[in-house]
C-alpha cells in the first residue's frame, strides 16, 4: 500500500507506517490543486495537516484512495462531502494536540495582556520602554469561551486556576457540562461577549461559524481582549483590525488566519496591539508525535479493515 504525506509530520508516524510494511512518500511542496491531483494516482492513503487543500477534484482523481488522515483536529481543508461521495474515510487526530493548543492560547492571552512581543521587540532594539507598557491581569477578570469542546475545556481549566471567572457560549452543550467546568453558560453570543474582559474562540470553522465574530460582536467585548487560536475565518479580520486600531478593544492575539500561509493581505499584521503567531498552536514535540502516530494508526486500521477512531 502507498502512503503520500504532503505536510510535515513527526518521524514517529512515518516510521510506524514503514515498519508496518507500507511505502511512504513525502512531498511537502504540494499544497493541493493540480499538483495533488497528479500525485494522488496510485495512492492508498493521503496524510495532511492544515497546509494541503483536499478538494473534490482530488477525490475524483483518487481511484485507489482509502483514507485521508489529518494529523491534527480541523478538517476544514478537506472536502468531507466529496470524500463521502467517493467512499473515502477521513480520520483526524482529535486528542493529541489539545493540550498544546490550550497552552498556546494561555500564552497568547498573557502575550497580548502584557504586550510581551512588543516590549521584547523594543528591548532588542535597544530601548528600555518600561513606562510604555501597562498591562492587564487575568486574575479576577472574566473569560468568555466561545466553544467549550476539547481545547476550550483545557483552556477553561488553566485560566480558572489563574483566578478567572468563566462564561461560555456554546449552543451544543448542556448547562451541567458548563457547570462541571465551573463556567456559566450564556445562551446569547452578544451577552456572553459583553460579560467578558477576555474572549477566546474554540469552535470549528463551519458555514455556521464563519464570520460569527464581526463588528457587532466585537463591540460587545468593548475594552477587552480577543484571542483566536482556532481557525481564521471565524473572526472578521477587517472588523477586528478596526476595533483594535480604534481602541474599541484593548488588543487581540491570533494564531490562525483566513489566508494561510502568510496572510499578507490581513490588516491585522499592521496593528500594534495585535499579537500574531503562524499557526503554532499544535507545534510542540509531544503534540506532533501524538498526532503523527495517531494518524499512522488510523491508516493502518483502515488498511486492515478495522474501525478507525475519529472525532
Ligand atoms: P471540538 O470539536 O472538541 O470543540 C468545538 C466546540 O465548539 C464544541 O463544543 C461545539 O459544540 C462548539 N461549537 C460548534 N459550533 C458552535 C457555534 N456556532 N458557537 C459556539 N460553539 C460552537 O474542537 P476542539 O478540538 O476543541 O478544537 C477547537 C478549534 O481549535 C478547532 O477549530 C480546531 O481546528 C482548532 N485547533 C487549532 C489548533 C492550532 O494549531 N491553532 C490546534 C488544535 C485545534
Ligand atoms: C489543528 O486543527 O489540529 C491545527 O490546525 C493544528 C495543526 O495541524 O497545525
Amino acid at each position: 500500500m502507498n502512503v503520500l504525506v504532503t505536510d510535515p509530520i513527526a518521524d514517529a508516524g512515518l516510521d510506524r507506517l514503514r515498519e508496518a510494511g507500507y511505502t511512504v512518500e513525502t512531498d511537502y511542496d504540494i499544497e493541493g490543486g493540480t499538483e495533488l491531483i497528479e500525485a494522488i494516482e496510485g495512492v492508498n492513503a493521503l496524510i495532511v495537516r492544515s497546509g494541503t487543500e483536499v478538494s473534490r477534484d482530488v477525490f475524483e482523481a483518487a481511484e485507489d484512495l482509502v483514507i485521508v488522515g489529518r494529523a491534527g483536529i480541523g478538517v476544514d481543508n478537506i472536502d468531507i462531502d466529496a470524500a463521502t461521495d467517493h467512499g473515502v474515510i477521513v480520520a483526524n487526530a482529535p486528542e493529541g494536540n489539545v493540550r498544546a493548543a490550550a497552552e498556546h492560547t494561555v500564552a497568547m492571552t498573557f502575550a497580548v495582556a502584557r504586550s510581551i512581543p512588543q516590549a521584547h521587540g523594543r528591548l532588542k532594539d535597544g530601548e528600555w520602554a518600561k513606562g510604555e507598557f501597562l498591562g492587564a491581569e487575568v486574575n479576577n477578570k472574566t473569560l468568555t469561551i466561545v466553544g467549550l469542546g476539547r481545547v476550550g475545556q483545557e483552556v477553561a481549566k488553566r485560566l480558572d486556576s489563574l483566578g478567572m471567572d468563566l462564561v461560555v457560549y456554546d449552543p451544543y452543550i448542556s448547562q451541567e457540562r458548563a457547570e462541571r467546568m465551573g463556567a456559566e453558560l450564556i445562551e446569547d453570543l452578544h451577552d456572553a461577549l459583553a460579560a467578558g474582559d477576555f474572549a477566546t474562540i474554540h469552535t470549528p470553522l463551519l458555514p455556521e461559524t464563519e464570520g460569527m465574530i464581526g463588528e457587532a460582536e466585537l463591540a460587545q467585548l468593548e475594552g477587552g481582549y480577543l484571542i483566536n487560536c482556532a481557525r481564521g475565518g471565524i473572526v472578521d479580520e477587517d472588523a477586528l483590525a478596526t476595533a483594535v486600531d480604534d481602541g474599541v478593544l484593548a488588543g487581540a492575539a491570533l494564531d490562525s488566519f483566513a489566508t494561510e500561509p502568510l496572510p499578507t493581505d490581513s490588516p491585522l499584521l499592521d496593528v500594534e496591539d495585535v499579537v500574531v503567531t503562524p499557526h503554532l498552536g499544535a507545534s510542540t514535540e509531544a503534540a506532533q508525535e501524538n498526532v503523527a502516530t495517531d494518524t499512522a494508526d488510523a491508516v493502518i486500521a483502515a488498511f486492515n479493515d478495522e474501525p478507525v477512531i475519529n472525532a
